[in-house]
């Protein structure tokens, strides 16, 4: 099979991985991929978010499939032109991919479907007075999120009505996130343990694969800014085979028969950002793809034929024998520019990427390759994933970490306490 894979981060770096490991794969296209990706495939310098070369391509190099990673090209319907060509593709349509491009989309189908989730009102910027009242009748904190993609900064939580009126003009005055912002969600806080499952489906039936932790905050004990995510770990020794089943029943099944149902159904990576609360799972957010840093963590532990998990669902049965879960554990830390989220410098060298034993993978997020030297290039820079062949997490853990001391740049930071939420619920 000709697989071409979309998309430039440590998302793709271990998808590239993983489509690359089996046989069914003959050739492998990254577009545009990155230093790390060029490692197990063909890079392509064409923009992800050039339709029209990415469609010529894969024409003219007759691509079996198509697996795009990032939300935007789904958001902006790639696999819709893809698809009027009759090429496969893994990722939902432009209709389906509402489920992550408009959160009021998702929270009205969440509401009518009585699918579990914090309790919200939708404000557009013309009802801004209304917003405001509104925010004289909750309780505090309140949550408010711009309504379109806002690179996962979108979301502030407010402590009082002062600051959620500052988060509100930071919206509808001062358009900090851009029209994303025009039309706002103002929602309960949850309080819990956070979970990503994602279940991999074909519009009907689904698998659920092992669940993940993220960790958003820049800092130890999950303080300061919302990040695109600073490590993850899986599984979560917390959510048990009753827990997911759970999950099946009362979030993946009717969200999936909604989208049916709406007309738009859901073929793809169903990405499903769960909060644990003390009155069962409720949806925090769904997206419309593989989760970054997740996968990093989630496709070491699967065995079997990826591919043919993909091909099939992309074709409209899914294979639900075609991956099982591996019994071990995974554990990645994301290496950052100092600065990050906030201002940080690109080009730095990174030392010490050579030699790793098999259970260790150093995927690429934000790296550039110039004369043989791999550079800094971006906020996240690698992600160090380690994996054990038995459920150790404590054991993936150690992994990671002595792997990082290996490696360096100038201005490298990274959390120290990733996986521990695991351990402090197991203990
Ligand atoms: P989102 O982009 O919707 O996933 O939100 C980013 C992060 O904000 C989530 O991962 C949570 O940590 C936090 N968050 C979002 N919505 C809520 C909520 N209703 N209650 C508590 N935390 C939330
Ligand atoms: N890990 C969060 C996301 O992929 O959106």
């Amino acid at each position: 099979m000709r697989i071409a894979l979309i998309g430039s981060g440590g998302r793709e770096h271990a998808l590239a991985v993983k489509i690359a490991e089996c046989d069914s794969c003959n050739k492998l296209f990254i577009i545009p991929g990155n230093p790390g990706t060029r490692q197990v495939g063909e890079n392509i310098p064409i923009d992800k978010d050039d339709h029209e070369r990415i469609i010529s391509f894969c024409l003219e190099q007759k691509i079996d499939l198509v697996v795009i990673g990032p939300e935007k090209p789904l958001i902006e319907g790639l696999t819709d032109k893809l698809l009027e060509k009759g090429i496969k593709i893994f990722g939902p349509t432009m209709k389906a991919s509402r489920i992550e491009g408009e959160k009021s989309f998702a929270k009205n189908l969440m509401k009518e479907y009585n699918i579990p989730t914090a309790a919200f009102e939708v404000f557009n910027k013309e009802n801004y007075d209304d917003a405001i009242n509104y925010l004289h009748k909750v309780n505090y904190p309140i949550v408010i999120k711009a309504d379109g993609i806002a690179s996962g900064k979108g979301v502030i939580i407010a402590g009082s009505y002062d600051d959620a009126k500052e988060a509100l003009k930071e919206c509808f005055v001062n358009s900090s996130f851009g029209t994303a912002g025009d039309k706002v969600v103002i929602e309960e806080f949850m309080l819990g343990q956070e979970a990503s499952i994602f279940a991999i489906t074909d519009g009907f039936d689904f698998i659920l694969l092992p669940a993940a932790q993220d960790h958003k905050r820049i800092f130890d004990g999950d303080k300061g800014k919302n990040t695109g995510g600073m490590g993850a770990y899986a599984p979560i020794p917390f959510l048990n085979k009753k827990n997911l089943k759970l999950v099946a029943k009362e979030i993946i099944e009717p969200t999936l028969k909604a989208m049916r149902e709406k007309k738009s159904p859901f073929i793809g990576c169903l990405y499903c950002g769960l909060m644990m609360t003390t009155q069962g799972p409720k949806v925090v957010e769904f997206n419309c793809r593989f989760g970054d840093p997740e996968t990093q963590v989630i496709l070491p532990l699967l065995e079997g034929n990826f591919v043919e998990l993909l091909y099939s669902t992309a074709c409209g049965k899914i294979n639900k024998e075609a991956v099982g879960y591996n019994d071990g554990a995974s554990v990645c830390v994301v290496v950052a520019s100092k600065g990050y989220p906030d201002k940080f410098e690109n080009g730095f060298e990174i030392y010490g990427l050579e030699n790793f034993p098999q259970n260790i993978k150093v995927y690429h997020a934000g790296t550039k390759e110039v004369d043989g030297k791999i550079l800094t290039n971006g906020g996240r820079v690698l992600d160090v994933t380690s994996f054990t062949e038995k459920n150790d997490l404590n054991k993936a853990k150690k992994i990671a970490y002595e792997t990082l001391s290996k490696i360096s740049f100038d201005g490298m930071c990274f959390r120290k306490d990733i996986s521990d939420k695991a351990f402090l619920q197991t203990n």
